[in-house]
């Protein structure tokens, strides 16, 4: 594997939940591998989960691990070619990009989508400059468009909890008072559209994903008809894709809010989100904090899912 930004880069998904599995039997069965190699990961925005488990996974695999924070004690960097650099931005994405590849061997990185610019955000400008000028594998953390390690560690999840061979899959959205991205539902989508499970997506009217990433899934509008007989409910916000409305929010409506009553209408149904979750926007307490609540395992599962990814890329080098 030469960088890894989406489903495809991980080839077929059951050898890869098998090696994720095995790997998590026995972390530190190669810690060799990692041996006097260099992981730089680069934030561009805040992180909790992706930022400790990634590091956890590359310690895991004997790696030493930098770690830049680029808005916080780093120059302010320019992305656009052509601009004239009379601003705050001291240093321009072409020179900087090089720079870090040369004191690393792979590079993880987390950049956002904007979401002013679609087109922009679609393209995946920051992640593919990376690609294209570091002379590293890259791996995505959460670019614009895609989030592939919550998305692994989603499925690892899903295998380890089903209980039957082709579970229903249902992802709603869910309310929130600010603008996210679409990266992780997109994402979501698009690993289990790669799946056999019956996978259904649920959202009101205005916030429809792109067509790419819906691809063959059942789009359901009545979230309680959705939620009938499933067997993992994945709750998550999103912003609107649809012009003119892209990356605004169009409505914060808590009837769409994952409670107690809902779940009641599945199959005794498994509740997901990737965290952080807002309390009560998203889903209630008691949902949450219930037995059926497999965030936290979930979050637990990021360590496997980067830890074979950058298995998968030191073995590349
Ligand atoms: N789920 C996830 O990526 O969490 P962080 O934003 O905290 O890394």
């Amino acid at each position: 594997m030469k960088n890894f930004t989406n489903v495809t880069d991980i080839g077929p998904l059951d050898k890869a939940v098998a090696e994720a599995l095995k790997i998590k039997a026995d972390k530190f069965a190669y810690t060799d591998l990692g041996r006097n190699r260099t992981l730089l990961m680069i934030f561009f925005n805040s992180s909790l989960r992706t930022r400790l488990s990634t590091q956890k996974a590359a310690m895991n695999l004997g790696m030493n691990v930098m770690v830049l924070d680029v808005n916080q004690g780093a120059w302010k960097l320019e992305t656009e070619r052509g601009v004239i650099m009379d601003g705050d931005k001291a240093e321009h994405l072409l020179e900087a990009i090089p720079v870090m590849g040369s004191y690393c061997d792979i590079i993880g990185v987390r950049s956002f989508a904007g979401l002013k610019d679609k087109a922009e955000d679609y393209e995946e400008r920051v992640i593919e400059q990376f690609i294209k000028y570091s002379g590293r594998p890259v791996f995505s953390m959460e670019a614009a468009t895609r989030h592939p390690l919550q998305s692994f560690a989603d499925l690892i999840t899903i295998e380890e909890f089903k209980t039957k061979p082709r579970p229903k899959v249902v992802m709603t959205w869910a309310p929130h008072p600010r603008a996210l991205p679409q990266a992780v539902p997109n994402s979501f989508a698009e690993w289990m559209n790669a799946t056999d499970y019956e996978f259904v997506i649920t959202h009101p009217e205005g916030y429809e994903l792109a067509p790419q990433f819906v691809g063959n899934a059942r789009v359901e509008y009545d979230q309680r008809k959705a939620l009938e007989g499933a067997d993992f409910v994945y709750a998550k916000n999103w912003s609107a894709y649809a012009d003119p409305n892209y990356g605004k929010v169009i409505s914060t409506d808590r009837g769409w809010t994952v409670d107690a009553e809902k779940m009641a209408l599945t199959d005794n149904a498994y509740f997901m989100h990737c965290l952080p979750v807002r309390r009560n926007m998203i889903v209630t307490d008691d949902v949450i904090e219930s037995p059926r609540s497999i965030v936290i395992p979930e979050a637990a599962n990021r360590e496997i899912s980067a830890q074979t990814v950058i298995k998968r890329l030191l073995e590349s080098l």
